[in-house]
């Protein structure tokens, strides 16, 4: 039996705690900072999930076997590096990759060139220092519109820029050079617009033994139809059907997920944990867009639900490097995540609202930015709740959602109205 800690505080964090809390391997489960969500679900340990040192005094105390790290700030930061090279903590097993493979997400520039390197392909770019302004607008010449700038460091998935004019294109050059995001965007990446369709791919791995998880399709923008600013995501669906093919799958496989763990083992980078890889379908062919090193938000939620294995049993497997591809069982159904945020959101919103249930809810209901006050449920976030079911048809998945959704009432609630609604349209399509 397992002692398990799970680190962050999103709906993200809420759907790993709940599905670890499934496993018959499941002594004590623990989650940090966590939130009133995974609360239902273990223990909430009120620690920073950049507090390294209180963090390895925690694993300690309460004997965690597992630790399972959610969002990428303390993967980049070294929290598993951290850990493993403690001569007290040796045996835990960390789930999230040490700092030289959360570069893949943490440097854009190291994870273009990873991909050149090894031959994943991804849009054209090149990179650029503050000190080649010139160079930068150069290269800008030799692209056509839209252009896509990008700060090479983490910048709370704001780092990226796409614009229609050239001279806003050279203006959010010199923004980012003049120190945007800090160091972040002291180094920037510009490439080719790549037309298509998006869709996420996920694997737990450990050195070049994986299982595929589910893929998803997640719904970036704020508004109906694709419109508004990009947000943290608004909605998923797994499967990614009519998108996600057999062969597109294949494709992926062969071009995109078996070279980056070949390119991992290249670099002596052992890597342990979460890949999401952010793809670009065009035209049946698949480019990476981005790597994370960790699940998505609100992906998980899409795809945790669809898997059936015990989820301590793959990591345990992971851990040992015994992963077969047919150790995951996925279900054939299908899910449909909708997130209820604060109007407002990505810009500004109010927070501080009663957030109220009624009648029975079918659906499971993932918490991202809430918190108890007063024993008071209330909203604490831009994302507040992910609404997420299940259904023999992806249409009933999303009509359960939205039935759901009509019982949950907060002040300034807000949320997408045509999630899976493109997917559908493909597959009505293909009939
Ligand atoms: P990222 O933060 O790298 O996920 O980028 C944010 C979003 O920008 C992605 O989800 C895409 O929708 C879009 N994007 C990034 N790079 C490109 C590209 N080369 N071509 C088209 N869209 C892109
Ligand atoms: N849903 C996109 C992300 O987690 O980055």
């Amino acid at each position: 039996m397992k002692n398990v800690l799970v680190i962050g505080s999103g709906a993200r964090e809420h759907a790993l705690a709940w599905k670890i809390s499934q496993s018959k391997k499941l002594n004590q489960l623990y989650i940090l900072p966590g939130n009133p969500g995974t609360a239902l679900c273990g223990t909430n340990v009120d620690i920073s999930a950049n507090d390294f040192e209180r963090i390895k005094q925690l694993i300690w105390e309460k004997a965690i076997d597992i630790v399972v790290v959610g969002p990428e700030e303390p993967l980049v930061n070294g929290i598993a590096d951290n850990i493993l090279h403690d001569k007290i903590l040796q045996d835990v097993i960390v789930i999230g990759p040490i700092k030289a493979g959360a570069m893949l997400e943490g440097s854009k520039q190291f994870a273009k060139n990873f991909m050149r390197k090894y031959n994943i392909p991804t849009a054209r770019y090149q990179n650029f220092e503050s000190s080649q302004l010139y160079e930068a607008q150069q290269f800008l010449n030799t692209l056509s519109p839209p252009y896509v700038i990008k700060a090479d460091g983490l910048a709370a998935g704001k780092g990226v820029v796409i614009t229609n004019t050239k001279e806003d294109a050279q203006k959010t050059i010199q923004e980012f050079f003049d120190g945007k995001f800090g160091y972040a965007s002291k180094t920037i990446v510009i490439e080719e617009f790549l037309q298509g369709i998006e869709v996420s791919y996920f694997i737990l791995c450990h050195g070049k033994n994986y299982v595929l998880l589910p893929e998803a399709k997640d719904y970036k923008r704020v508004g109906d139809k694709d419109t508004g600013p990009n947000t943290g995501g608004m909605g998923t669906v797994s499967p990614a059907e009519g998108i996600a093919t057999k062969e597109f799958t294949d494709k992926v496989i062969q071009q995109i997920i078996e070279p980056t763990l070949n390119g991992l083992e290249q670099e002596n980078i052992p890597y342990c944990g979460f890949i999401f890889f952010g793809l670009m379908n065009v035209d049946g062919n698949p480019y990476v867009i981005e790597y994370n090193c960790r699940l998505g938000d609100p992906e998980t939620e899409s795809i945790l639900p669809r898997i059936e294995s015990d989820i301590i049993e793959l990591f345990e497997k992971a851990w040992n490097k015994t992963l077969q591809k047919n150790d995951i069982q996925i279900s054939s159904q299908k899910a449909a995540t909708v997130i209820l945020a604060s109007k407002g959101y990505p810009e500004l919103y109010e927070k501080g609202f009663d957030i109220t249930f009624d009648g029975n809810i079918l659906s499971h209901v993932f918490h991202a930015g809430t918190k108890i006050q007063d024993s008071k449920l209330i909203t604490n976030g831009g994302r507040v709740l992910a609404v997420t079911s299940l259904g023999n048809t992806l249409e009933e998945a999303i009509a359960l959602s939205y039935q759901s959704i009509d019982k949950i009432h907060f002040q300034n609630k807000y949320y997408r109205k045509d999630i899976g609604q493109d997917i559908l349209k493909i597959n009505s399509k293909h009939v």
